[in-house]
């Protein structure tokens, strides 16, 4: 899947759907929680309050993407003027608890719309004033959400947007994650090699299952093959680049084998394959931010696009965090 394909409507959107709606449930604030507290960095920042400068209390907000409303709660904090409603629009499950959390005004002016694919806005012709989205639109890009900006975007509508960049940070870390999680994930890869061991490691509570453990080379197979991929795994973890994902799976793993013998087999293996999922979510996430972020001809092509639903004035731009390239920002205005 690349950038211009409505992922929506391909044919893994429900397996994506379900992955974001995982990943939001677990309350995370942002999309990139390793790398920032929140509300991302301060070129990311500092781009909002200059759109949020621009606000007036009569327009009509939609966000596109809002996962767990990192734009929001900033709006929230830094907004000098609220608009007055935001419709916050994505196709994951949302949870909703950082409503709670931001001034009742605000909250007040907020509809939250979960399950909703950007290709059918629940919104009113030419009804919205400002449309924001923060890393979201390259999911979703494609003909059918574009037609469904021109139909909701007043006459003098504006845009403004965060996007993933193929060249930057955010992306070779993804695509280094990408390539570590299916490893990880692979058939006589890590966690293969743990499950496989679990069942003889929960013998140890009990010294008569020790004694037939002692006794029987499977074991000792078991043990040996993981010795080995996981010497493997160490070896990548002092090589690589981005060692996060590397590093914090073989943490899970060890603190899951530790407690096997406490614990007992089957639960041991339960905590293994939420691991697995985990991981696998992790593993789509990345491996679409990677297939979803845009180079220049990806950005040039969205200029175009804007320009045919009646955007003149477009400005683009470079988002920088950490002195490492980030995102584009794009800023585009109808008539
Ligand atoms: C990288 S996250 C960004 C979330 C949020 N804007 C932030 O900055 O934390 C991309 C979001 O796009 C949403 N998304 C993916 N496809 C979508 C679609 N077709 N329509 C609406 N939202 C979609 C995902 O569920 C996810 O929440």
């Amino acid at each position: 899947m690349g950038p211009g394909v409505n992922a929506a409507d391909s044919q893994d959107g429900d397996a994506r759907a379900r992955a974001w709606s995982r990943y939001w449930g677990r309350g995370v604030r942002h999309s990139c929680p390793g790398s920032f507290h929140d509300h991302y960095g301060a070129a990311t920042q500092a781009f909002w309050r200059e759109r949020f400068a621009q606000l007036n209390a009569e327009d009509r907000a939609l966000e596109l993407g809002c996962g767990n409303g990192s734009l929001i709660r900033y709006l929230d904090r830094a907004g000098p003027v609220w608009p007055a409603s935001i419709d916050a629009v994505d196709l994951a499950e949302l949870d909703s608890q950082w409503l709670g959390q931001i001034a009742p005004a605000l909250r007040d002016r907020v509809r939250l719309h979960p399950r909703t694919p950007a290709a059918t806005l629940p919104l009113a012709d030419a009804s919205v004033t400002q449309v924001f989205s923060q890393y979201a639109l390259e999911y979703f890009a494609g003909e059918s959400c574009w037609r469904e900006l021109a139909r909701v975007m007043s006459p003098r509508a504006t845009l403004a947007l965060i996007a993933h960049r193929r060249e930057s940070h955010l992306a070779h870390l993804a695509e280094s994650e990408s390539v570590d999680a299916q490893w990880l994930l692979a058939p006589g890869g890590p966690l293969d090699r743990a499950e496989a061991l679990l069942p003889w490691l929960a013998m140890s509570a009990d010294p008569a299952a020790r004694a037939q453990r002692a006794a029987d080379p499977r074991a000792a197979a078991a043990r040996q093959a993981f010795n080995a991929v996981y010497a493997e795994l160490d070896a990548r973890i002092a090589a690589a680049a981005f060692p996060d994902l590397l590093r914090e799976t073989a943490d899970g793993v060890m603190r899951i084998l530790q407690a096997a013998a406490g614990r007992g087999a089957a639960p041991s293996i339960d905590a293994l394959r939420v691991l697995r999922a985990e991981l696998e979510d992790n593993r789509l996430r990345v491996a679409e931010l990677v297939a979803c972020a845009l180079d220049r001809e990806g950005i040039e092509r969205w200029q175009r696009q804007l320009q045919q639903i009646g955007c003149t004035q477009i400005e683009v731009g470079e988002i920088s965090e950490q002195n490492h390239l980030f995102g584009w920002s794009l800023v585009a205005r109808r008539g």
